[in-house]
């Protein structure tokens, strides 16, 4: 099996049909761009039915876009895959993301429909959008809920109706990672068409686990993952794309690639979260703010001696322009002196002691030693 895993980015329609996130085409066009130097494979710029501005945006990032697969989100609709058809047309390589509820309870509760009905609208569906665009992305929404058995007959169906793709998401974050392995797992073995398309991951953080899930639907099969800058996205948000990245870059010895450069994975967190004025909290894994900084003494004096006893990333490798060494009363001797040297001071043992006495205490009063507090304690 090809051990090369897509990279499809929602940035711009998961994580930005967020309240509070919205962009306007130009911030859209901008973050599209960065998307491609990264590497991302396939960039889905929005869901064009939704306004005029989403359909503009979409068209406008169909035009610009060389290298990625532009795709457009819709629903099971003619008017939706028309608008999407007709939005993507600039697109050097498009794609229709399209589909329908694969739950008992969206099937129910959502289109008030059967499960044979949806079968027949997912195959219209593809067929439609086939007459369109070679490159058909189907959706299982809700799949992680959805019954296996129907869901490999879904699966079965609309891959041989031409679905070039077929996305299984788990919608409300509800998988345990073991769960979801087992769901692939059983889709592999269940379907007989599956090896004509690419199985994908969409996976929701509801319960934190987004991440974990896509990881371990790629070790059952699946080779493309649905992923967001930041994570952002509805509600507890989309599994992250650095996370993703990172995991497979860190962890070679998985076998699996991506096309993403990871000296970008910082500036473009950076942006978006700018332009949507949504912060990254600190404590983010690859991006946040502490993601490279060390505050306790026990660590800083370790990371001193060599940097791998507590990073197992280089920071410059994501883009981050260097490990930082908080100075708080939780850090030891090494930490200070090491501060005090890149301040120029070099001081004797004794008075390093007498020094760290009062440090303690400054610590203890402003929380954060910055370079000022340092001058001054020297005096
Ligand atoms: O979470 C989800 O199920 C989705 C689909 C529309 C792909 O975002
Ligand atoms: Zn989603």
């Amino acid at each position: 099996m090809n051990n090369r895993i897509q990279i499809f980015d929602t940035t711009l329609r998961d994580g930005e049909q967020v309240p509070g996130c919205q962009l306007n085409r130009e911030e859209k066009i901008e973050v599209a761009k960065e998307l491609e130097k990264l590497g991302v494979d396939i960039i889905e710029a929005g869901f064009p039915i939704s306004s005029p501005g989403d359909f503009a945006s979409v068209k406008a990032i169909a035009e610009v876009i060389t290298e990625a697969t532009v795709c457009g989100l819709t629903r099971a609709r003619k008017e939706d895959i028309d608008a999407a058809a007709e939005a993507l047309k600039p697109a050097r390589r498009p794609r229709i993301h399209t589909g329908i509820g694969a739950s008992d309870v969206h099937i129910k509760h959502k289109f008030n429909s059967t499960r044979e009905k949806i079968i027949e609208q997912a195959i219209w569906a593809v067929e439609y959008a086939k007459s369109y665009v070679e490159d058909v992305e189907f959706f299982a929404e809700d799949a992680g809920r959805a019954d296996l058995p129907f869901l490999a007959q879904l699966t079965q169906a609309v891959i041989k109706a031409g679905a070039t793709v077929v996305n299984l998401p788990d919608t409300t974050g509800y998988l345990l990672p073991h769960q979801m392995h087992h769901r692939i797992t059983y889709l592999f073995e269940h379907v007989d068409n599956i090896h004509q398309a690419t199985i994908s991951m969409h996976n929701h953080n509801d319960l934190g686990l987004a991440t974990a899930n896509t990881i371990a639907g790629i070790q059952a099969g699946a080779r493309q993952v649905e992923v967001t800058i930041n994570g952002i996205g509805e509600r507890a948000g989309n599994t992250s794309l650095e996370e993703v990245a990172m995991i497979l870059n860190v962890h070679k010895d998985l076998g699996f690639t991506t096309g993403i450069n990871p000296k970008h994975l910082f500036p473009i967190s950076n942006l978006v979260s700018n332009l949507m004025g949504m912060p990254v909290q600190a404590n983010k894994a690859v991006v946040g703010a502490n993601a490279f900084a060390h505050s306790s003494g026990i660590h800083q004096d370790g990371f001193l001696k060599h940097a791998q006893n507590y990073e197992i990333m280089n920071p410059e490798d994501v883009g981050v322009p260097s490990s930082a060494i908080l100075l708080t009363s939780r850090s030891g001797r090494a930490a200070l002196r090491h501060r005090l040297q890149l301040l120029g001071f070099e001081l004797e043992k004794s008075d390093l002691d007498k020094l760290y006495t009062r440090f303690l205490l400054m610590a203890d009063e402003r929380k954060m030693i910055h370079d000022e507090d340092l001058k001054e304690l020297v005096g």
